[in-house]
């Protein structure tokens, strides 16, 4: 995908990518997402195929999960990549690349991340949000563990995900109020 360059037929406005494994999408991803289109004209949501993790859902199920979530928000684009975050950067004519900190545990991993993209490709820059104190301990990882273990997980991820989770844990659909969630 390439944006628009300045004063081009088209042009995009300020962009930036948030790229990572979205396996899968959070609230914590979400409001991320709503707090830096105050800042950002578009948002270019970017699934990775090439994270580290063995991921649960395929990239195409995340990518479709994410783009029927954002579907009524046409500032929010849903792409994935193969390779190098940075080449992919690079093709969209994005200078920012977006990450969300929940936590000081989150900080080596990303500095070190920022730091090899920053050293790869020198105009890019990684811009830091803090994940929103709603969900600083909702991580993709703990959601599909407490998911497999039946437990709730409504609330901390959109009702497509929940769904989503159980139907690959092939668990029930709740019928019933869940001991422990209050509205
Ligand atoms: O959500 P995650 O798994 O923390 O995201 C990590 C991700 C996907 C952003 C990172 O693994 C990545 O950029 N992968 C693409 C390959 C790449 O560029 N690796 C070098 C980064 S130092």
């Amino acid at each position: 995908m390439r944006l628009k360059r300045k004063g081009e037929k088209g042009e995009m406005g300020k962009v930036a990518i948030y790229p990572g494994s979205f396996d899968p999408l959070t609230y914590g991803h979400i409001d991320i997402v709503e707090r830096a289109l105050e800042i950002f004209d578009k948002v270019i949501l970017a699934i990775a195929h090439d994270a580290e993790k063995k991921p649960l859902f395929t990239v195409e199920e995340r990518v479709e999960m994410a783009k029927t979530i954002f579907k009524d928000n046409p500032n929010v684009i849903v792409d994935s990549f193969k390779g190098l975050l940075v080449n992919y950067v690079e093709k969209t004519n994005a200078k920012v690349i977006l990450r969300g900190l929940r936590a000081t545990s989150d900080f080596e991993y990303e500095f070190h991340m920022a730091s090899m993209n920053r050293s790869l490709s020198t105009h890019l820059d990684t811009l830091f949000m803090m994940t929103s104190k709603d969900y600083f301990f909702v991580s993709s990882r703990t959601i599909k563990e407490v998911a497999r273990l039946g437990g709730v997980v409504e609330g901390l991820v959109p009702d497509l995900v929940a769904r989503k989770l159980k139907e690959k844990f092939k668990l029930p659909l709740p019928k019933r109020k869940l001991i422990g969630w209050e509205d």
